[in-house]
């Protein structure tokens, strides 16, 4: 009889409980089985013969068995909540510039060139593999306004392997006139768009129904769209007070909060992640606090655009779920490790302000790149952490890799190999990554 190969992963194994929010686990020595997509059995002192009579396996045949260094930590993978795949040329580009000034002088102009295929999947071929590269196991991504571009992001997630949220952008106001559509293209297109997702059958990719702001679309425009993710019970994506121009214009042309907009048109649901939220009132955070919305903390986008500083832990204080994004290009780099590192700087920023104020910890900031993000997004009962049941989304971390910015000179306990992953990790310390079970990188 044959079986699926397990996979055995012994070594320091970090994550936080997928339940009891306030723990972090620490395995030193421990162990993760994964049969096919799933992880079968975790713990400490992993013993061959047990397992092979548990599973009916033959030890040889059927076991592979992956034993980590002194050097190394496995970890769930990272989850970048919030990614522009068409802005990616412009990484590193055009932060002279605030929010409204930097879309109407680069991005929209950069976006526009998605009508262009082949230029949108060498670009997309590109972040799909670079996020990876950098941990990302599951990305949350704007695509393009344009349906077909949008398909080629969500088939080239499915062709590398990335479990992802692609969104096809809804737009009918912007400065370029061929950048936008009609109100009725705007609702048609992305039914279409849905449906071409779903009917590939995949089980890694989802599609999300993406208004890109409140300035980009009508109050009518937004309920349409509210109503098709209520119809067949979507994801939904967009941006929320990341700038005070931007918060007052939006007061000045809809007359209600930034928040009340969303509400009115059916846009907060426990399926919603909003990007940014730094100008919130404590009104609008109890309102996304009682639909059970997410909030992705974009903190490089944020610097960059100067933004300004989101306060995580306010956030937290409202019941309101974070996650992170790198944003990108309003964040240079499509990496949540680095957006783990400047959740970190920004929180000890606000600290400067406030002499009460406990900033973030490294700890708080891996929940925010793993199981924050696995909330945001529904899936926290699949992916996020380590438990029997849910799929082997994970790194193998190496902080003792010669090419990488760390040098590793005194031997690591596995919270210390974590803490100099998050303050000076890069893409050459991610060895491996798994999605679904399945060897990435
Ligand atoms: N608000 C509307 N569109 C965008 C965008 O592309 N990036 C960011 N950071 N904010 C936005
Ligand atoms: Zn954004």
């Amino acid at each position: 009889m044959s079986h699926v190969k397990i996979q055995v992963f012994i070594g320091n194994i970090i994550y936080w409980h997928g339940s009891k929010k306030s723990e972090i686990i620490v395995l030193q020595n421990g162990f993760v089985t994964v049969q096919g997509k799933s992880i079968v059995s975790i713990g400490t002192e992993f013993n061959i013969q047990c397992m092979a009579s548990d599973f009916k396996l033959n030890i040889d045949a059927d076991v592979e068995i992956n034993r980590l260094t002194d050097s190394q930590i496995l970890i769930p993978g990272l989850i970048d909540a919030h990614v522009h795949a068409p802005q990616y040329p412009n990484a590193g580009l055009g932060y002279d510039k605030a929010l409204l000034e930097w879309l109407d002088c680069y991005t929209y102009k950069l976006e526009s060139q998605y009508k262009d295929l082949d230029f949108a999947r060498a670009v997309f071929d590109r972040i799909v593999r670079k996020t990876l590269d950098c941990g990302t196991t599951t990305a949350c991504y704007f695509a393009s306004l344009f349906s077909d571009a949008s398909l080629i992001l969500a088939d080239s997630c499915i062709n590398h392997g990335q479990r992802a949220f692609v969104g096809k952008v809804s737009m009918t106001k912007s400065p370029l006139a061929d950048y936008v559509e009609t109100e009725e293209e705007c609702v048609a297109n992305v039914i279409k768009f849905v449906n071409d997702i779903i009917s590939r059958n995949e089980d890694l990719v989802k599609p999300i129904i993406t208004p890109r702001f409140a300035l980009s679309l009508n109050m009518n425009e937004m309920a349409e769209l509210g109503r098709i993710a209520a119809n067949s019970d979507l994801h939904i994506q967009t941006h929320v007070s990341e700038n005070r121009e931007e918060v007052e214009l939006v007061r000045d042309i809809f007359n209600l909060s930034y928040a009340e907009v969303y509400d009115e048109t059916s846009l907060l649901t426990k399926k919603t992640i909003l990007a940014h939220g730094i100008y919130l009132t404590d009104d609008e955070l109890k309102l996304i606090s009682n639909r059970g919305s997410s909030i992705a903390h974009c903190p490089e986008s944020n610097t960059c655009l100067k933004s300004g500083l989101c306060d995580v832990k306010r956030l937290h204080s409202f019941g309101v779920n974070v996650a992170l994004g790198s944003d990108v290009s309003g964040g240079p780099l499509p990496s949540i490790i680095r957006a783990m590192r400047s959740a970190l700087d920004v929180s000890v920023h606000l600290s400067f302000q406030n002499e009460n104020y406990e900033p973030l910890t490294y700890r708080e900031a891996f929940y925010l790149g793993t199981l924050g993000g696995a909330k945001a997004l529904g899936i926290d009962d699949r992916v996020g952490s380590f438990e029997v049941g849910k799929e082997f989304d994970a790194l193998i971390v190496d902080m003792a890799t010669g090419s990488s910015s760390c040098d590793y000179l005194v031997p690591c306990d596995p919270l210390e190999l974590l803490q100099k992953f998050i303050y000076l990790g890069d893409d050459r310390n991610v060895l491996k990554v798994y999605v679904s079970g399945k060897c990435v990188k």
